[in-house]
């Protein structure tokens, strides 16, 4: 996920995971606020919440800077959110979530950058165009569809949230939730807005070919201004988003900046792994180190790491095995550690300075001088 989004370059940010709880109030929306955060007071008795999402901090982050920051701005970072959500399959009440977000571009090219981005991350997995669909709707449009049926101005939220989980329940249930804010049928289909069209005419040209317009695709939150969309598996095992976005141009206005139109998306660890293991594509474990020096009974173990600082200097994650076990049960270890290569250093290669590199994989062995074992080291 970093590679990909840094070939865009996106730039990490941080924040902490304890918000005052105000920060939700204006625009995440009362559900998640009353329902799904883990809030409490802390010892100076303020409200404060383990932050449910990343969108609210990162606005106000850049609402306060917004005068250093120079903008278009790009920015991702990959927290980890809490949510006081029933624990099931694609739920949890702890998660990982992938936030790419561009702010100061109010065309539609933002909103391209960031579905491709979205589709390279999938493409990067190995998933295939025909693994997932993009379903992307206009808010905009969809609040006036609302508007035009609900009996009250005071349903607007309320119906926004009935749509957002109208997947999740029965038709039966829908349709009597639906019946209590409007006197109209649930239709929403229609001629796909302007906008919705040139971007999907738009991603076709860059081969994205998997969007489709989604006439009731809502979004839980209330600070989306406009274009949303959501990712899905093709697969109907997997019935949750694997990612969710959309554009929010009025957010850092609360936080006192002028306007900076602003569009993103957030992906979890928790339903992209459900989606890689359906189609066994879990990646394989790559370990931490390439390389593992085993030591022979007595070797002096400072000429050992003076060694295995000069190649970890040219770049070759190094273990150093310092236990007082044989070699044999050093080596042993070092396949565990699913490293390349091991380098077992005694008195006679400190002496000789001929090493033997072992590759892990095939067992063959190559007797090298320093300056060889180097340039060996070097090309892995
Ligand atoms: P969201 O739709 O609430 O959007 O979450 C985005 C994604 O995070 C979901 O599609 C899902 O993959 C994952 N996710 C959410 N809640 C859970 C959970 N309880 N357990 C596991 N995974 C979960 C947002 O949070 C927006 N702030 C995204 C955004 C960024 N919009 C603009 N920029």
């Amino acid at each position: 996920m970093r590679q990909t989004v840094e070939k865009f370059g996106y730039v990490e940010y941080g924040a902490s995971i304890l918000e005052p709880t105000e920060l939700y109030k204006a625009k995440t929306g009362e559900e998640i606020i009353n329902e799904q955060t883990y809030s409490f007071k802390d010892r100076g008795d303020r409200d404060v919440t383990l932050r449910p999402e990343m969108t609210p901090t990162v606005a106000r982050m850049i609402a306060h800077k917004k005068r250093e920051l120079s903008f278009p701005l790009r920015w991702y970072s990959i927290p980890n959110l809490f949510r006081y959500e029933k624990p099931q399959k694609g739920r949890l009440r702890e998660h990982w979530q992938l936030n790419v977000d561009l702010f100061g571009i109010e065309n539609l090219n933002a909103e391209i950058e960031i579905i491709t981005i979205a589709s390279e991350i999938m493409e990067a997995f190995g998933a295939k165009d025909t693994d997932f669909e993009i379903r992307i709707n206009s808010r905009k449009n969809l609040q006036q569809i609302i508007e035009s049926k609900i009996k009250k101005t005071e349903f607007y939220t309320k119906a926004i949230k009935l749509l957002d989980k109208k997947d999740k329940m029965s038709e039966e249930d829908f349709t009597k939730l639906w019946s209590e804010i409007s006197d109209e049928s649930p239709d929403f289909e229609q001629n796909q807005p302007q906008n919705i069209k040139e971007l999907i005419e738009k991603l076709n040209k860059q081969d994205i070919n998997n969007v489709i317009y989604d006439p009731i695709l809502a979004r839980g939150f209330d600070y989306y201004t406009d274009i949303v969309f959501e990712i899905y598996d093709t697969n109907k095992e997997n019935p949750r988003a694997l990612f969710g976005g959309g554009r929010y141009n009025d957010l850092l206005d609360i936080f006192g900046a002028e306007k900076v139109p602003a569009i993103g998306f957030g992906m979890g660890d928790v339903t992209i792994g459900d989606f890689l293991k359906t189609r066994n594509l879990i990646p394989e474990y790559k370990p931490t180190a390439t390389l593992y020096i085993a030591h022979a009974e007595g070797t002096d173990f400072e000429t050992i790491n003076n060694i295995a600082k000069k190649i970890r200097d040219i770049g070759v994650n190094t273990i150093v095995d310092i236990t007082d076990k044989k070699v044999s049960d050093q080596i042993k270890r070092a396949s565990k550690e699913n490293v390349l290569y091991s380098l077992t250093i005694g008195e006679k290669e400190i002496q000789s300075g001929i090493f033997s590199l072992k590759n892990m994989q095939t067992g063959e062995m190559k007797e090298l001088q320093e300056k060889e074992l180097f340039n060996e080291l070097r090309s892995i």
